[in-house]
């Protein structure tokens, strides 16, 4: 009996031991190339990487579905990571002018200007 216990246990660890293995693997799957600026014990890159993909798919309306312009504006995808900060504070400030992008701007931190600015430039 003490046996026959012990092999059921065995089983159920190595099934739970491939549970976490394939879920090890999606995650690295869906893992950036580069570490997160805001990562912690708190906030892993899967979730940061998340949260920067929520936040960039709310540009798609105007800039296009992954930053690619359909149309006159601007296209963000492939665009100089510096330069996308940059706008991003200038629009916050008012510094440089806009029709909408001031209102964008002021709802996210700098840091979020930066992983979305990561984001797009990534994108070929
Ligand atoms: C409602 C439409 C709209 C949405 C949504 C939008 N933008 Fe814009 N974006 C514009 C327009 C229009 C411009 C040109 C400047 C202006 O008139 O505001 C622009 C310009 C920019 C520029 C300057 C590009 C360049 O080549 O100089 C950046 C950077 C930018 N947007 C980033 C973003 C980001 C990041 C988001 C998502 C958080 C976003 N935009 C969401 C309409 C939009």
């Amino acid at each position: 009996m003490k046996t026959k216990k012990h092999g059921v246990g065995m089983w159920a660890r190595t099934a739970v031991g491939l549970a976490s293995l394939s879920a090890g693997l999606a995650v690295a799957a869906e893992a950036p190339a580069k570490p997160c600026l805001i990562a912690g014990w708190e906030n892993p890159p899967s979730v940061c990487v998340a949260h920067t993909k929520s936040i960039a798919a709310t540009c798609y309306i105007c800039h296009g579905p992954n930053g690619k312009s359909l149309g006159a504006i601007p296209s963000l995808a492939g665009q100089d990571k510096a330069y996308l900060v940059a706008a991003m504070k200038e629009f916050k400030s008012g510094k440089r002018e806009s029709t909408v992008m001031r209102k964008y701007a002021v709802g996210y931190t700098d840091t979020e200007y930066e992983e979305l600015a990561e984001f797009f430039s990534a994108i070929k």
